[in-house]
C-alpha cells in the first residue's frame, strides 16, 4: 500500500495505522501532530502542515504556545478546585495533556477524550492502558453533536454531571463553520453543565496581512475539515453569559503567562477561561 502526498509522490504507508484510519486526507489532529513535533502523521498531513508554515512561518510556534495554553488553564482549573474535563478535540495525546496536568493537583481527576479521528482514540487508549478506567474515558464522537457526547454513557461513567465539569475546545471552534452555529453548540454543553463548571477556548485569529489568511486557510482546504478564522470579537462572544476569569479573552501568550512563555512570540490564537454561573 501507498498514499498519495499533494504533490502527487507515492511513499509507503506507515505499518502501524490501522484499517479505520483514514490516510487519503489530512486530519487536523495529525496536521498539528506534525506541527508540534510529533511522528502520528502520515504525508498527506505533513504537507498540509507544511503549507500552513510556508503562510504563517510561527505555525509551529503558535501549535506548541496552544499546547502550553492548555496545560495553564488545566492548571489553573485544577487549583480551583475543579476535577472533573470534558476535553473536546484532545488530540493526539502528548506531554502535558489534560489528564498529565490535572492529576499533579488533583490525583483522582476525571478526564473524558472526544475526538472526531479514530487515530486520537487509538492513541490515547494505548497510553491509557493500565490507567483506572473509572478516571479516564475516550470516545470517538464530534462536538457538532453535543448529544452523541452528553448522553454517551462512558462518558457518564467518569464524569459526574452534578458537579462542576470543565469543558474543554482548545483549538477546536476554527473547525467549526458559521454554518453549524458555534454559539448554539457552545450553548448546549454549557446548559448541560453544573454551575461553577468551566468552559476553556482557544481559537485561531486572522492575520492583519489577508494574503497569509488565505494562504494559511488553503493548507486546510482539503482536510477533513477547513478552518475559519474569527475576530478576537467574535471569539470573546463564545463566553457572551458566563464570567470570564482575568485577563480576559486575550492572545495566548498573554493569558496567565509562566517562565516558559516567550512574549515576543505573535501567537495569532485568542484564548479565555469562563465559569457557569
Ligand atoms: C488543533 S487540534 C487541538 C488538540 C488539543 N485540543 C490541543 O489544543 O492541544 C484539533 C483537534 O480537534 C479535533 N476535531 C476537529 N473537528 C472536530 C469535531 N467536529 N469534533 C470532534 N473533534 C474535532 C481534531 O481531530 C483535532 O484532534
Amino acid at each position: 500500500m501507498s498514499e498519495e502526498t499533494l504533490d502527487g509522490d507515492f511513499i509507503p504507508l506507515p505499518n502501524w495505522a490501522p484499517p479505520e484510519i483514514d490516510q487519503s486526507i489530512p486530519h487536523p489532529a495529525r496536521i498539528y501532530n506534525h506541527l508540534i513535533g510529533g511522528k502520528d502523521n502520515f504525508a498527506v498531513d505533513r504537507a498540509a502542515a507544511e503549507m500552513a508554515i510556508k503562510a504563517i512561518p510561527e505555525a509551529a510556534a503558535m501549535a506548541r504556545a496552544n499546547r502550553a495554553f492548555l496545560g495553564r488553564a488545566v492548571h489553573h482549573l485544577a487549583t480551583l478546585g475543579i476535577d472533573q474535563f470534558l476535553d473536546i478535540g484532545a488530540g493526539i495525546p502528548g506531554p502535558g495533556n489534560t489528564g498529565d496536568v490535572a492529576r499533579r493537583v488533583h490525583p483522582r481527576a476525571r478526564v473524558a477524550y472526544v475526538d472526531y479521528d479514530p487515530i486520537v482514540v487509538t492513541h490515547t487508549r494505548a497510553l491509557a492502558g493500565g490507567a483506572d478506567p473509572g478516571l479516564t474515558t475516550v470516545v470517538i464522537a464530534d462536538v457538532r453533536e453535543p448529544k452523541t457526547i452528553l448522553e454517551n454513557a462512558d462518558i457518564r461513567a467518569v464524569l459526574d454531571f452534578e458537579r462542576p465539569v470543565a469543558v474543554l475546545m482548545v483549538a477546536l471552534l476554527h473547525f467549526v463553520s458559521p454554518e453549524e452555529n458555534p454559539h448554539h453548540l457552545i450553548s448546549q454543553y454549557t446548559d448541560a453543565v453544573v454551575p461553577g463548571s468551566a468552559l476553556v477556548i482557544s481559537h485561531g485569529t486572522p492575520s492583519p496581512d489577508e494574503a497569509r489568511n488565505v494562504e494559511a486557510r488553503k493548507a486546510w482546504q482539503h482536510a477533513k475539515s477547513q478552518i475559519h478564522q474569527r475576530t478576537a470579537a467574535e471569539v470573546a462572544s463564545f463566553f457572551d453569559g458566563l464570567d470570564v476569569v482575568a485577563p480576559g479573552v486575550v492572545p495566548l501568550q498573554l493569558w496567565r503567562p509562566d517562565a516558559d512563555v516567550d512574549p515576543d512570540l505573535e501567537v495569532l490564537i485568542h484564548g479565555g477561561v469562563g465559569f457557569r454561573r
